[in-house]
């Protein structure tokens, strides 16, 4: 079955063609993030009008990228949660249109979901049951996956996302938007041990906190503010950067590994935009050989928020019965 995926939730305008839940034939993704750049961090009145402006020419050129004609198509799948309510309106209402006029299935995901579901691309079959840690710029969750039916969720961020802390960090540090990236280019000339910053303790173990390491930064860089003014060796920042990194990714293994005993998996899942950083994935790697467990990352374009995810996870879940109708809107409630 020929799926198309809308994903509207944030600043991207993405759509996708993708076969029977695995084979991507087209993966088209607009960025409005340029828009938002000198505003340090996502506006979502601009994100909203950028996507009004471009979803029609997104979903045109995914269709005809594809080699896919409309009538061939069995199902839209599109975001309807979590995200930033005007956009994501603006996919729902493209989709809704399109159902009606196409007379095709339509069905409403969760965005969040839809990043596990990125591993499941263009890749072999998992086993089921899994673990999987989603680290993304909105969203830091562990869920225990039976199927994409029945996801429970083991465990999540008390205050911010990991992927915002790299974003303020990076702020903080004046290395632009978004951090993610940047910290980790920046790290590789630093030194990870330098400095010790830590991620505070949850009462629930499986629960994250990363508001307190973004303001350890920040003293951190209040207090030697001369010293870095001043580094002629240009290695402070890095050094800064690297010991961020390895403080958050340490949080993330020591977590991810606990969840998989606690419900005794022996296959992680990591998905979502902080899981394209490479140090990140290394770290995992290492870790998983020595406690023989499996980890699978999507490719790094399927880490970043794109609509592939969302048609692939609304094939899975449309095999299994579900489907919305009209009345399908945005839902603010149910997004973990
Ligand atoms: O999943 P995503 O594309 O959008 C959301 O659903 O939030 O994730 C975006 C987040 C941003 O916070 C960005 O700084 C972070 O992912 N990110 C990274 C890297 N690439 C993107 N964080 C760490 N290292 C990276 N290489
Ligand atoms: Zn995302």
């Amino acid at each position: 079955m020929y799926v198309l995926g809308i994903e509207t939730s944030c600043d991207e305008t993405a759509a996708s063609i993708v076969k029977d839940g695995s084979t991507v034939l087209s993966s088209v993704v607009s960025s409005s993030l340029d828009f938002h750049k000198k505003y340090g961090g996502i506006v979502p009145e601009i994100a909203f009008r950028k996507q009004e402006e471009t979803i029609a020419a997104v979903v045109d050129c995914a269709v005809k990228e594809s080699g896919v004609k409309l009538k061939q198509l069995g199902l839209i799948s599109v975001t309807n949660t979590p995200g930033l309510l005007g956009a994501l309106l603006v996919g729902i209402s493209f989709a809704k249109s399109l159902s009606l006029s196409l007379n095709l299935d339509i069905l409403g995901v969760n965005h969040l979901y839809g990043h596990i579901y990125a591993a499941f691309l263009n890749m072999k079959l998992i086993n089921k049951p899994f673990i999987a840690l989603i680290v993304s710029g909105g969203h830091t969750s562990i869920f225990y996956i039976k199927d994409f039916a029945h996801i429970e969720i083991l465990g999540t961020t008390v205050d911010d996302a990991c992927g915002e802390a790299f974003d303020k960090v990076a702020k903080i540090l004046d290395l632009g938007y978004p951090g993610g990236p940047v910290i980790e280019k920046t790290a590789l000339a630093g030194d990870s041990k330098k400095i010790k910053f830590g991620c505070s303790n949850t009462n629930h173990p499986l629960n994250f906190s990363f508001s307190g390491i973004k303001t350890a930064v920040l003293y951190y860089v209040q207090k030697n503010s001369v010293q870095i003014k001043k580094d002629k060796s240009k290695k402070l920042v890095p050094d800064i950067c690297a010991s961020f990194q390895e403080a958050c990714v340490e949080a993330l293994l020591k977590k991810s590994f606990a969840a998989c005993s606690l419900k005794k998996a022996d296959t992680l899942v990591i998905g979502g935009g902080v899981a394209a950083n490479s140090y990140l994935r290394n770290k995992f790697f290492q870790e998983a050989e020595s406690k023989k467990i499996k980890v699978i990352f999507p490719e790094k374009k399927y880490c970043m928020d794109n609509a592939a995810m969302i048609a692939g996870l609304g094939y899975e879940l449309n095999k299994k019965g579900l489907r919305s109708d009209l009345s399908l809107n945005a839902d603010l409630i149910r997004g973990a």
